[in-house]
């Protein structure tokens, strides 16, 4: 149980295992959290690639050069936007999908049986507000993944993403592993800075990252192309207060 200090004080926070009951409302703070990186991909995403930024400039010159329309010069940015943005779209529904098909689509069975794996609900005012899960490494020996980490919009900046996190290291360091790994492809400051404060450290980027689920067409190749940041922890030589202070 963590007293939550920031946004309500009189609110607390408890983060506890996942419970059948608890089906429903994981599935949509996990959905809602994945669409926010429709627009985050597409839009955000898009002055962080600059070879992207690159090829579009190609494609709008070479139309001008091809058509000698002046109009080409404002219609293509528009419909570029509007290629990425689909593009976004149905790259993460794919990636919802994988995921409804694999983990998240028998959350009893993939995370609750196995000592390796646990997936945690963190509950405000007796509502699920916050999701998170962890997956022994067994590739890896010695590494635990955080994966599936989403907070409600409503009950952001309250603590819960910070909660979640620290179950995620108390459970690694219970059952001592080395290290807590993870990986993330969002543009939005809010994960990396969540990461950065329960003690992770970004130890790599791969810039044109896979998705999951993605089917890499030829339009994915041109209107989705992501990072994906991994961070690792080292539990062991992590002490952290709740107050995110090392
Ligand atoms: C990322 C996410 C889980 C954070 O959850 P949260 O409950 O709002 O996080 P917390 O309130 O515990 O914040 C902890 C720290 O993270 C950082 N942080 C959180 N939201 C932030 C934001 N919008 N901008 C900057 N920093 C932010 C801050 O350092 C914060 O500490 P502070 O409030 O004392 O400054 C939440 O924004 C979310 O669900 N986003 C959509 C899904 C997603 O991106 N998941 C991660 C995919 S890998």
């Amino acid at each position: 149980m963590i007293k939550n200090g920031r946004k309500n004080r009189l609110q607390t926070i408890v983060v506890r295992e996942f419970e059948p009951k608890d089906k429903a409302e994981v599935h949509q703070i996990f959905y809602e959290g994945l669409m926010e990186m429709v627009p985050d991909t597409a839009f955000r995403g898009l002055k962080h690639h600059p070879e992207s930024l690159l090829l579009y400039t190609a494609m709008t010159v070479l139309c001008f050069v091809i058509t000698m329309c002046w109009w080409v010069i404002g219609f293509l940015p528009a419909i570029v936007l509007c290629g990425r943005y689909f593009c976004s779209r149905h790259v993460i529904h794919g990636y919802l999908e994988h995921a409804m098909s694999t983990d998240m689509g028998d959350i009893e069975g993939f995370y609750m049986k196995s000592p390796d794996a646990c997936l945690w609900v963190a509950v405000l005012e007796g509502k699920v507000v916050g999701v998170v899960a962890a997956v022994g490494q067994q590739k890896s020996g010695g590494a635990v993944e955080l994966q599936r980490m989403s907070v409600d919009r409503k009950c952001r900046r309250c603590g819960v993403g910070f909660a979640l996190g620290q179950k995620v290291l108390d459970f690694a360091a219970a059952h001592r592993y080395s290290f807590v790994v993870l990986g993330t492809t969002a543009y939005s400051p809010a994960a990396h800075q969540l990461y950065q404060r329960l003690g992770f450290r970004c130890v790599g980027v791969t810039n044109g990252y896979v998705t999951p689920g993605a089917r890499w067409s030829l339009l994915e190749r041109i209107f989705y192309r992501v990072r994906h940041h991994h961070y690792s922890l080292d539990v062991q030589h992590n002490k952290i207060t709740s107050n995110g202070q090392q």
